[in-house]
C-alpha cells in the first residue's frame, strides 16, 4: 500500500518562472532580464520599503493573526465592514483556504482549461472532482461553465483578467452567468490582475455586484509589487469570511508583509507611474510584434502571450532567448505549448526584448 495518495502522485507541481539568480549560475551571463512571471518591473513601493525597517525590530514576535490593519484598512477603503475582508499568503495562499473551507463529500469543481496554473494545481492536489472547460477564442467560456453545473458543483473557479491569455469576460457575460449560478455554488473570482483592467468600460468590477456567494480574490504581488511579501487578500459575505479566518493559517500573513501592504495602499504614486508605464510599454511591445508579424493574444493585463505555429518554434524562440538572458515563460504546462508568455518590463528591459528578437529574427 502506498503513502501517497494517487492523485498527489500523478500531480504535475507548479514550476515557476526560473529565477535571474539560476540563469546567472547557468549562462553565466552579466545582464539577464526576467519577463516570466507578471510582476511589477518597478519594484516594490518605495515608501513601504522605507517604512519596513520602523517594525524589524518587533518581528521576533507573531504577527497580528486577526489581520486588523490591514483588514480595516480594505474594509474602508472599499466601504464594507471588517468581517467582510479575508487577507493570506498571497491570492493563491487564500484560494488553498478556500478549497479546505468549503468543499466536502461528493463536491465538485468547475474551472476554465488552461486557466492560471495556481489554481490547477490547488484544484488537482484537493482530490475532489474538477470539470475542466476549454475556453474558447482564448477566452473563459462562461456559457459552456453553466452547461457544467450539477447537483454536486461547490466552487466556480474564474480568473478575470485570466493569466496567461490576458483576456477578460465583460459585463454582460458576467451577468448572464450570475442568472444561471445557484446560490449555493461559489463563485471564486480571481482579480490578480484588477488595477490593470479596471478601467475598462465593460470589464465587470466584481465589487459592484456585491453576491453572496461570491468570493473576490486580489492581491498585493502585481501592480503594488509585493509579490515577494506575499500578501492577498479576499472579500466575501460575512458568514463565507468568518469561516475562512476559522482555517486559513493564523500567522499569514507575516507582520512584515502586513506592514508592507498597509504602507503601499498609500502610495497611489506608484501605482500610477506602474499602470501607466505598464500601459505605453505593452503598446510599444505590440506595434513591434505587429511589425514583425508576431502573432499575440491582446492583453488587458501587464503581459502577452504569443502564439508560434508549432511547439517546437515557439521553445526555440524561449530557448534562444534565454541564452541571451531574456527569461520568457513557455506555456507548456498551461497546456499552451506553442504559445510564450512575456510580461511587459521597463522601457531597458523592453529595448533588451526588441533588440534580442530582432538579432534572433
Ligand atoms: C490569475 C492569477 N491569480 C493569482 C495569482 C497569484 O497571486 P499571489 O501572488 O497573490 O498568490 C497569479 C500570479 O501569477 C495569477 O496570475
Amino acid at each position: 500500500m502506498s503513502l501517497v495518495p494517487k492523485h498527489i502522485k500523478d500531480l504535475m507541481p507548479y514550476k515557476a518562472g526560473k529565477p535571474i539568480e539560476e540563469v546567472q549560475r547557468e549562462l553565466n551571463l552579466d545582464y539577464i532580464v526576467k519577463l516570466a512571471s507578471n510582476e511589477n518591473p518597478m519594484g516594490p513601493s518605495k515608501k513601504a520599503i522605507n517604512h519596513i525597517a520602523e517594525i524589524l525590530n518587533d518581528t521576533h514576535r507573531y504577527p497580528d493573526s486577526n489581520g486588523y490593519e490591514l483588514r480595516n484598512k480594505l474594509a474602508k477603503k472599499f466601504n464594507l465592514s471588517i468581517n467582510n475582508v479575508v487577507i493570506g499568503g498571497g491570492s493563491e495562499g487564500i484560494m488553498s483556504v478556500i478549497m479546505r473551507t468549503f468543499l466536502n463529500d461528493k463536491d465538485e469543481i468547475i474551472a476554465a482549461e488552461n486557466s492560471f496554473i495556481g489554481f490547477r494545481v490547488l484544484a488537482n492536489a484537493s482530490g475532489f472532482k474538477v470539470n475542466w472547460v476549454p475556453t474558447k477564442n482564448h477566452k473563459h467560456n462562461l456559457d459552456a461553465m453553466t452547461k457544467k453545473i450539477n447537483d454536486n458543483t461547490k466552487v466556480i473557479y474564474l480568473a478575470n483578467p485570466d493569466n496567461p491569455t490576458g483576456t477578460y469576460f465583460s459585463k454582460e457575460e458576467f451577468e448572464k452567468f450570475m442568472k444561471y449560478v445557484p446560490s449555493r455554488v461559489i463563485v471564486l473570482l480571481d482579480e490578480a490582475y484588477f488595477e490593470y483592467a479596471c478601467h475598462i468600460h465593460d470589464y465587470p468590477d466584481s465589487m459592484h455586484y456585491r453576491f453572496d456567494n461570491v468570493i473576490t480574490l486580489r492581491t498585493f504581488s502585481k501592480a503594488q509589487g509585493l509579490a515577494g511579501f506575499r500578501v492577498g487578500y479576499g472579500f466575501a459575505e460575512e458568514k463565507l469570511v468568518e469561516n475562512l479566518m476559522k482555517v486559513k493559517l493564523p500567522f499569514e500573513p507575516s507582520s512584515l508583509g502586513q506592514y508592507a501592504a498597509c504602507v503601499a495602499m498609500d502610495d497611489f504614486e506608484h501605482l500610477e507611474n506602474s499602470i501607466k508605464i505598464n500601459n505605453s510599454e505593452k503598446q510599444r511591445l505590440i506595434d513591434f510584434f505587429e511589425l514583425k508579424k508576431i502573432s499575440y493574444i491582446p492583453s488587458v493585463t501587464n503581459f502577452i502571450t504569443l502564439e508560434f505555429n508549432t511547439e517546437n518554434e515557439a521553445f526555440l524562440f524561449c530557448e534562444n532567448l534565454l541564452k541571451r538572458g531574456v527569461i520568457l515563460r513557455h506555456l507548456i504546462g498551461f497546456g499552451l505549448s506553442k504559445c510564450i508568455r512575456i510580461t511587459v518590463g521597463i522601457p531597458e528591459e523592453n529595448d533588451f526584448l526588441i533588440k534580442n528578437i530582432e538579432e534572433l529574427l
